[in-house]
């Protein structure tokens, strides 16, 4: 590993130390930081003094994270080295590689799905299965390209047997996506599926409702639509999917083809 890799990889476990213990109750207030909070900078600190003596830079401070106002100086590539060293859920122990998400840094489009599935737990990427095939043509029928777009999940790590995910992995994970979204800025966000569009939209709402017209979130517009997964199990909602991406194409101004008869 890189000193910088090791650097990013030990900001991300702090950062997701940071989380645990917002989750717990713990707000890190400006000027009246958290003992406990305060203890493990001192400690990261003193590694770096050593770290410095031999001649290795010193780590940035991490700065405490808020979900609604992300340091200026995020990145993705940031985000990305966070999620490769959290630990902040059950999952960290089962992944084989976390899936932090990938595409167009300045996308207009975001589509968010649920989490990984075997290949791409396998591969780190997101969408790269038999569904991530669908996804693609799903995109290309657009007129875009996955290179275009930015795509990722609500989870970055694969649930065991594909299972849905738990609230508190997706109450874990959910600053990652936020911080993506928030340093992406996309114009339109599209959800794909139910585990998306419900904790997106922070709802119980059945996806067959949520889809079909544009909501809000957090003053970006989302669409939802059918999972490229449940696209496959079930073939004929694939007309329905269709026309969910023809609204989207129609408010981004992308030419809408003429419906098939
Ligand atoms: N399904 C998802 O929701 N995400 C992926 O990355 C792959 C399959």
């Amino acid at each position: 590993m890189t000193t910088e890799a090791h650097l990013l990889a030990k900001l991300g476990r702090l950062s997701a130390e940071l989380e645990r213990l917002k989750r717990s109750g713990v707000t890190a207030v400006p000027g009246a930081l958290d003992p406990r909070w305060f203890e493990r900078l001192k400690k990261a600190a003193q590694i770096d003094e050593a770290a410095a003596k031999k001649g290795a830079p010193p780590a940035p401070t991490p700065s405490p994270v808020t979900h609604a106002s992300p340091p200026v100086n995020d990145t993705l590539e940031l985000i990305a080295a966070e999620v490769a060293g959290c630990v902040a859920c059950g999952l960290a122990a089962t992944r084989t590689n976390t899936v932090p998400g990938e595409g167009e840094p300045q996308a207009r489009l975001l589509f968010v799905g649920e989490a990984p599935g075997a290949d791409e737990d396998a591969q780190g990427r997101p969408f790269v299965g038999r569904a991530g095939k669908l996804l693609a043509d799903m995109i290309v029928a657009m007129g875009l390209t996955r290179e275009r777009v930015f795509i990722a999940n609500v989870l970055k790590c694969r649930p065991p047997g594909n299972r849905d995910p738990l609230p508190d992995e997706v109450a874990a994970c959910e600053p990652f996506l936020r911080r993506q979204i928030a340093r992406i800025r996309p114009d339109y966000i599209c959800a794909l599926g139910r585990i998306s569009a419900q904790a997106l939209l922070k709802t119980k709402t059945p996806i067959g409702q949520l889809r079909g017209e544009f909501h809000d979130y957090h003053g970006t517009p989302l669409l939802a639509t059918y999972h490229p997964a449940y696209l496959l199990r079930n073939p004929g909602e694939k007309k329905e999917a269709w026309k969910d991406l023809q609204l989207l194409m129609a408010r981004m101004g992308l030419p809408v083809p003429p419906q098939r008869s």
